[in-house]
């Protein structure tokens, strides 16, 4: 029985006993911010574990390695074991560690730390996710494995390549396009109504979790536009300053493929480490270019 299924469901029986939500009372910072709750509640685990703890202690991270300087070497998890009384609480401390103390050779992208820069996307434990905000998992017991994103093509051990990833996103044209001159010739205005249907689609930091967790762009990774660049798109499609919302709409779905290879699966809501829901994102811009069109003409153009 997993840890987080422990949690949800003594969650949900506080909150169905009329108790308060022991989590957000601890992070009322991350109100709304789902996972960043969780991590939270992980982070201040481990740190109890680790501060019980009298002596070393030593976890396993199993992490995935290849080098193009020996192609025809078949990949593999090599075991390093960290002291977590020595160590950061996150994922990315660990890493940071093993490079420093024992293999500089390790390779993956990281910047910020504090998950803005989106660099540090990996798989961890099997969930996609951002290294520097992911908790390490204080239980030894158990190793934790890290691996690339899945079903993107490898550079070197954790690293991936996210050329086509950029390509999608600069083809969904990510700037403001307008006509005409702002009216006191200075600055576009929006009220705050108008920036408000921004919330939750601007926040995105381009790290490819979501669009590597979703069967669709795995199968198609060239047609398919996938949730991150689709979020974006929607970004630019809500902002009541922006004054090619038409041409936008048809630009995705002129071809079939860009936006409608969208299976409603929602993996990329499910493992977004910012807490967004570019699927919801997705949905939205289906149902608007749906109305936006005579019933015989999408018949014949869907059938
Ligand atoms: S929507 Fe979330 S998972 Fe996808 S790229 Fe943006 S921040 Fe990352
Ligand atoms: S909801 Fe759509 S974009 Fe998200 S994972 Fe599923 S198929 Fe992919
Ligand atoms: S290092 Fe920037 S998001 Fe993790």
């Amino acid at each position: 029985m997993s840890k987080r299924w422990v949690r949800q469901s003594y969650d949900k029986m506080a909150r169905l006993l009329g108790r308060k939500d022991t989590k957000s009372s601890h992070f009322p910072v991350l109100e709304g911010h789902p996972v960043g709750q969780e991590h939270a509640q992980e982070a201040v685990e481990t740190a109890r574990t680790v501060d019980r703890s009298k002596q070393r202690v030593l976890k396993e991270f199993q992490i995935y390695r290849w080098a193009p300087d020996d192609p025809y070497k078949k990949p593999f998890l090599q075991s390093f074991f960290v002291d977590l009384t020595d160590c950061g609480p996150m994922v990315l401390d660990a890493l940071q560690k093993i490079k420093a103390e024992e293999d500089s050779s390790l390779s993956y992208r990281r910047s910020c730390r504090e998950g803005i820069c989106g660099s540090c996307a990996m798989n961890i434990d099997g969930t996609n996710t951002v290294a520097c905000l992911k908790p390490i998992d204080a239980d030894t017991s158990k190793p934790t494995t890290i691996t690339p994103l899945p079903h993107m093509f490898v550079i070197k051990d954790l690293v991936v390549d996210l050329t086509n990833f950029y390509q999608q996103y600069k083809s969904i044209e990510p700037w403001l396009k307008t006509q005409h001159q702002p009216k006191d010739g200075r600055e576009y205005r929006q009220t705050p109504a108008e920036r408000k249907r921004l919330d939750g689609l601007y926040e995105c930091i381009l790290c490819a979790c979501c669009s590597s967790s979703c069967p669709p762009y795995w199968w198609n990774p060239e047609e398919y536009l996938g949730p991150a660049a689709l979020l974006h798109a929607y970004r630019w499609i809500s902002d009541s300053r922006d004054e090619f919302t038409n041409e936008r709409l048809q630009a995705l779905t002129e071809d079939q493929k860009r936006l409608y290879r969208c299976r409603t699966i929602q993996n990329c809501t499910r493992t977004c480490p910012k807490s967004l829901d570019p699927a919801n994102a997705i949905n939205k811009m289906k149902t608007r270019h749906l109305v936006s069109k005579p019933v015989e003409k999408l018949e014949s153009q869907y059938s």
